[in-house]
């Protein structure tokens, strides 16, 4: 324990299986303009109040003093929060700040978002075709105009590479990766499309895909394929394309590769997105003593898939 040869790891955030805590994934409100029909709302608490700009700073600063040097924001939808920009001047100089939205406020925000230190985001956009993009997210009959129109400004603005998130659902939109792939490669480079295995959160096992068949096809078409040492994750290059399958169902691989600790919508410290027994309230903790409440969230991490 003690051996001299071990590095005193005191300001890192190392879990007991060993895995070293490097990202913050912060959850910023509940609400949504959307309401996705297979949403894990992973937003969602009891609690109506959000978590202040003051706190997520103090949080990530402390973090960032003990390896973090990365953090995700989400929502619900983040850019619901009108105080986006104040939450992004507040924080310390990290390696990567990104915001995983579904695009609907990017249009006439994105170069502001970019001023305040957002280096890119992932935009949810799980069909081209306007009816079903409608149906699987509840929105309304432009939407998805408005959204084709944010990803444009993100990329305009530099908040690139921007990645669009297509959860697979089968019988919905997996006769549209190709499509997909195909208006990725308008953008020569600066937009990669990440396709991922649902989830089935919402009752939506009858929309689950067989990854397996869609993996095998990826190949069969892949000029080149790149591996990613996160997850193991494969990319894909398709006539100058990237596509990504990212596969976190019974994925032993993944956890085990886990180095992200979540933050609520509330102001929870939580080890795993499918893990609710393990939180950590530090909506009221003092700078001082946030990062004995890190380390703490940290020895509770568990990997929630295990071989
Ligand atoms: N399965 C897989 N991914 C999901 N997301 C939300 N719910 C699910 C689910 N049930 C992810 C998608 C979406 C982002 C906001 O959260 O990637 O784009």
């Amino acid at each position: 324990m003690n051996s001299p040869l071990v590095a005193q790891t005191s300001d890192s955030l190392t879990d007991p299986f060993g895995r070293t805590v490097t990202s913050l994934r912060i959850s910023i409100t509940n609400r949504c303009n959307y309401d996705c029909i297979y949403c894990h709302h992973e937003g969602d608490t009891d609690s109506k109040g959000e978590i202040p700009v003051e706190t997520i700073s103090n949080i990530v600063h402390a973090a960032s003093g003990m390896g973090v040097d990365k953090v995700k924001f989400s929502g619900g939808e983040p850019f619901m929060r009108k105080d986006f920009e104040d939450i992004l001047s507040s924080l310390p100089k990290l390696r990567d700040v990104s915001a995983t939205t579904n695009g609907t406020f990017l249009k006439g925000r994105a170069q502001d978002l970019k001023d305040a230190g957002l280096d890119r985001v992932n935009i949810s956009l799980d069909s081209l075709d306007p009816q079903m993009y409608r149906f699987i997210t509840n929105s309304n009959s432009n939407a998805l105009n408005i959204v084709l129109d944010g990803i444009h400004n993100a990329v305009d603005a530099g908040l690139t590479p921007v990645k669009l998130n297509m959860v697979l659902l089968k019988g919905i939109n997996d006769n549209e990766i190709y499509e997909m792939l195909d208006f990725t490669r308008t953008y020569n480079g600066q937009v990669i499309l990440q396709l991922i295995e649902l989830m089935d959160f919402n009752d939506v096992s009858r929309y689950q895909i067989d990854v397996n068949s869609v993996e095998k096809d990826l190949r069969s078409h892949a000029d080149e394929i790149r591996v990613r040492t996160m997850h193991r994750r494969k990319k894909y290059i398709i006539d100058g394309a990237e596509v990504e399958l990212v596969r976190p169902v019974d994925n032993s691989e993944f956890c085990a590769n886990c180095n992200r600790l979540r933050v609520t919508a509330d102001g929870k410290l939580k080890g795993c997105l499918l893990v609710n027994d393990d939180l950590i309230d530090v909506s009221s903790t003092p700078p001082e003593d946030m990062p004995g409440m890190l380390k703490l969230a940290v020895s509770r991490r568990v990997p929630y898939c295990r071989n």
